[in-house]
């Protein structure tokens, strides 16, 4: 189960920061521009921490590891404004570590399961590409783990599978603004070159517990 959810506490400020990106802003392109990344980190990723710092403030989610707030506000009406904001710095924080410049294929006991869940690579490529796709407005695509079985499921807004029981291995971003300044409107084609070229295999492997 991924470990990095407790995001760390600082000194001064809030008790959540914006990790550093795990690669350089421009590591990722032509697939994804630098531009696209500082905006989608610079801006949005770091919105969605500065405002759960706002609202943690001085609460008993202040202290509290990041994955446990969006497990305990999933589904709380009254709590939608904190779940949406950890759930977006949560997810954010998965989505850079499920990138990588030089993305590779999956190791051998990931594709051993891809073949025995989902058919093959090939399949799960095109099934997690049209479920990404076909994901209505803003949410995310994910690769999970439900038990022992790989699961590819789509999530809307803020929404998390950590929400859901479910152990997450890797997920695509399919907000607007994470392909818009290159895509434009064309997310098939966005989710495409990302399933091909930047998932990070060896962070779904440490997930999974393979790695
Ligand atoms: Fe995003």
């Amino acid at each position: 189960m991924y470990q990095a959810t407790a995001i760390p506490a600082t000194e001064a400020g809030g008790p959540f920061t914006l990790t550093p990106l795990p690669f350089a802003e421009e590591a990722l392109a032509p697939v994804i521009s630098r531009k696209t990344v500082a905006l989608h980190y610079g801006e949005h990723h770091r919105a969605y921490v500065e405002k759960l710092n706002e609202l943690a403030k001085g609460t008993e989610f202040a202290r509290m590891p990041l994955d446990e707030i969006v497990k305990r506000t999933a589904k709380v009406g009254a709590r939608a404004e904190i779940f949406n904001n950890a759930g977006q710095a949560w997810n954010h924080h998965f989505y850079w570590r499920s990138l990588a410049p030089k993305g590779g294929r999956p190791g051998e006991e990931l594709r051993r399961r891809l073949d025995r869940d989902l058919g093959s690579y090939d399949e799960f490529k095109e099934a997690f590409t049209k479920a990404a796709t076909g994901q209505f407005g803003s949410g995310w695509a994910w690769l999970v783990a439900d038990g022992e079985t790989l699961k590819i499921v789509t999530t809307s807004n803020a929404d998390s599978p950590i929400a859901h029981g479910l152990t997450p291995l890797l997920t695509v971003d399919v907000w607007e603004h994470a392909y818009y300044l290159d895509y434009r409107n064309r997310r098939e084609e966005h989710v495409r070159e990302v399933v091909d070229r930047l998932l990070n295999w060896e962070f779904a492997a440490q997930n999974f517990g393979a790695g």
